[in-house]
């Protein structure tokens, strides 16, 4: 499916409506350019499942880990340098034990990693404020 929201505001509720859907063992395949909002996605989505503390892009570390009603892993691999790095950071592992909600940004430096099943949401800027969000199932 396609939607194109015209601001933040939209682009916030439409993230909260999709994360309310989620459950533990989806994993979720953030794309698009730097700056699309593949961080703010995750920053709604994780207060929609519960976790009401701070959500940064884990650009340095590239797992930053939530605690909302279910756990919530946020994986940025931006920076990954090789993909031993990508096994060390635990994403193998977390991907495949079903146990939270895993949202993965810059998912194309693991495509060798990821599994089958997933969600994919492409974000692309679509006017100053406006985003337009792909998403395949
Ligand atoms: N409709 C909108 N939806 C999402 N973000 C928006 C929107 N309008 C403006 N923005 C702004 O665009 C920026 C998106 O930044 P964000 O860090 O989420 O991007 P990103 O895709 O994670 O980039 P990176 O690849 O660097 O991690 C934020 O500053 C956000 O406030
Ligand atoms: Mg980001």
């Amino acid at each position: 499916m396609e939607i194109v929201v015209d601001d933040l505001q939209a682009f916030n509720d439409f993230a909260v409506e999709f994360a309310h859907k989620l459950r533990a063992g989806d994993v979720v395949l953030l794309t698009g350019d730097l700056g699309a909002g593949k961080t703010t996605f995750v920053k709604a989505a994780a207060a929609a499942l519960g976790y009401d503390g701070l959500v940064t892009s884990p650009t340095f570390t590239l797992l930053n880990e939530y605690s909302g009603k279910i756990p919530i892993y946020h994986f940025d691999m931006y920076r990954l340098k090789s993909s031993a790095e990508a096994i060390e950071s635990g994403l193998d592992e977390i991907l495949r034990s079903g146990e939270g909600v895993c949202f993965v940004e810059w998912p194309q430096k693991v495509a060798g990693i990821l599994p089958e099943k997933n969600i994919m949401i492409d974000i692309s800027v679509h006017g100053d404020n406006s985003r337009k969000l792909k998403i395949v199932e």
